[in-house]
């Protein structure tokens, strides 16, 4: 399913990009705001950049994971197969990192959204459970989660990330390595939860994409969906992005910021 969808253009006529420094950023914030009604149905799609500000490191801005680590040698099953004290201790370390940061403003507001709409949902590649401690409910995990992991022989799962001691592989009780629940490069994602989020961006009014570079499919293909279904789409990012091109609106700006200034323009 990886790459199954086109890329986009770069220069899509109906894009409005509008920098939250900018004077101009708050009619289309208010504009936005005024989309989003009780009755409204409103679909996130979230990426590393909505937990940047909490303090976890993202993977393709200047200072990403990806500048300094190879994914080809951590984030793939051949990988983990050939040294699954590497890949465990790799998932330890960003363990570590996620257990001791909180969600941040940007997270909650998206929360506070949830309590605010008829309908609504997160679409999320993290792994990280921000969103869910910051008090959402309806959250589609498409990459898995950092606290889980499974044998992959019997698929015994545990609810719990398991960190190797003694510099030996983690071995489930049926003798299979134990691997983080998460999705590698060239897994498939987890059916049910891609079925749900595609239902939801084909249902949705206003499908809103959050701190995502959106080059990694199929995720990054919702938008397009959701688009081709009738939805209106926005864009919150520090910077232009892969699907810029396709959004009826894009703030450039962070998530901690522009999403409570949402908030704030819905309560007035
Ligand atoms: P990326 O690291 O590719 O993109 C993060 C995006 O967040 C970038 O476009 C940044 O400009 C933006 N950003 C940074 N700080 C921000 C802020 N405070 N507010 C808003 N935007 C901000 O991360 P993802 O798009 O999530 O998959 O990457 C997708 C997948 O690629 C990940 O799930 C992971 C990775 O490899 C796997 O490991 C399988």
């Amino acid at each position: 399913m990886k790459n199954h969808l086109t890329p986009f253009s770069s220069s899509h006529p109906l894009t409005r990009m509008i920098s939250s420094s900018s004077a101009g950023t708050e009619p289309a914030l208010d504009s936005l705001a005024k989309r989003m009604t009780s009755d409204s149905y409103v679909v996130f799609l979230t990426g590393a950049g909505v937990s940047a500000e909490s303090g976890v490191p993202t993977f393709r801005s200047s200072d990403g994971l990806w500048k300094k680590f190879k994914p080809e040698e951590l984030a793939n099953f051949n990988a983990f197969i050939k040294n699954p004290v590497l890949v465990q201790s790799w998932y330890r370390h960003r363990t570590e990192i996620v257990e001791n940061v909180k969600p941040n403003r940007g997270h909650f507001a998206m929360a506070e959204i949830e309590s605010k709409v008829d309908k609504f949902a997160v679409i999320t590649q993290n792994v990280d459970n921000l969103h869910q401690r910051a008090g959402c409910e309806e959250v589609i995990e498409l990459h898995g989660n950092i606290f889980r992991s499974y044998c992959i022989d019997c698929k015994e799962q545990f609810d719990v990330q398991l960190f190797s001691e003694n510099g030996e592989p983690i071995i489930c009780r049926c003798g299979g390595l134990v691997r983080p629940d998460v999705v590698w490069f060239g897994e498939m994602l987890p059916i049910d939860a891609f079925r749900l989020a595609e239902k939801h961006a084909r249902k949705c009014d206003l499908f809103i994409s959050v701190g995502t570079s959106g080059v990694v499919y199929p995720a990054a293909g919702l938008s397009s969906l959701a688009k081709s279904s009738g939805a209106f789409l926005a864009e919150i990012n520090t910077e232009p992005t892969e699907l810029s091109s396709i959004m009826d609106v894009t703030f450039q700006g962070k998530s901690g910021e522009i999403l409570p200034e949402l908030i704030s323009l819905l309560e007035s």
